[in-house]
């Protein structure tokens, strides 16, 4: 299913009609549907997604590792949320939604119309294999190309925070749940790797337009059960390129580390 109803043209900001194998809008710009079933809706000089983004073995090693659960927790509080605001069939718009995990439990639980975007074309072509009732297309959150107040329920976690453009899709009344690591977030991690490991600040994103009216964390120990996936919660942090190669070889003979998982959710609304 490709909704396109909220969806604008990146070049003229007008609506699409589909076709079988495009969207068109009404002044002719085409954007080519993808085989895996996304569309690149960057337009102009940032056409490739790839050259900012994560890339391709990034995105399948994080794939692999979210599927297997070690966040579900943050997945579940979330879903939790959103079923709590009793909305029916939301407009739902995954900002920066990285390879799909999030996306994908969220409609296992609430239906709506579910619409997901990120830079990196590798993480949108791994979010469209999942095949889920959902759009995604590649976009930078500096130009989404979605509807003025069309969107319910924004998701964003882990990722760049554009003020501007998260406040004009939203909705009047409309929620933006977005998710920073929590103080102890991999904190037993960080203690093989580091000599004084640092504790999160649990910054939110700071906003004149929004109002953040709630917040709330999720906290679980986790066991991770091989040295493979602690390699790949490792890679997928953002101090892992700050680390030097001697700190980083702290892990390679662990084969199972229980460590915290910890989010902070901060409930914006419109
Ligand atoms: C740490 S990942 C989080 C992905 C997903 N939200 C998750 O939690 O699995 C950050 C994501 O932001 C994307 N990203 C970075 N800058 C972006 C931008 N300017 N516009 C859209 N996406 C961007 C990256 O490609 C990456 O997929
Ligand atoms: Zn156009």
């Amino acid at each position: 299913m490709y909704f396109i109803d909220k969806l604008i043209c990146p070049v003229c900001g007008s609506k699409f009609t589909q076709n079988e194998k495009s969207l068109v809008c009404g002044n002719n710009h085409l954007f080519d549907i993808a085989k895996q079933g996304y569309v690149n809706l960057l337009s102009g000089k940032s056409k490739n997604g790839d050259l900012i983004g994560d890339n391709g073995s990034m995105a399948q090693s994080r794939q692999a590792f979210l599927n297997k659960d070690y966040f579900s927790s943050l997945a579940d509080g979330i879903c939790e949320y959103v079923t709590s605001m009793k909305k029916e069939k939301p407009v739902m718009l995954d900002i920066c939604c990285g390879e799909g995990y999030y996306s994908k439990k969220v409609l296992e639980k609430q239906s709506g119309e579910l619409y997901g975007f990120d830079l990196s074309r590798q993480m949108v072509r791994l979010a469209a294999r999942r095949k889920l009732d959902a759009s995604f297309f590649v976009a930078n959150i500096s130009h989404i190309p979605i509807e003025d107040e069309s969107v319910d329920i924004a998701f964003h976690f882990f990722a760049p925070f554009h003020e501007n453009e998260f406040s004009r899709v939203l909705r009047k009344g409309g929620v933006l749940l977005s998710v920073v690591p929590g103080e102890n977030h991999l904190f037993e991690l960080k203690e093989k790797i580091y000599d004084t490991p640092y504790k999160n600040d649990e910054q939110l994103p700071e906003t004149k337009n929004l109002n953040l009216s709630d917040t709330f964390k999720i906290s679980k120990t986790v066991s991770l059960e091989s040295n493979e996936d602690i390699q790949s919660l490792f890679a997928m942090t953002p101090y892992y390129y700050r680390t030097s190669q001697k700190d980083k070889e702290k892990i390679h003979l662990i084969d199972r580390l229980e460590t915290t998982v910890e989010f902070v959710v901060g409930v914006y609304t419109k």
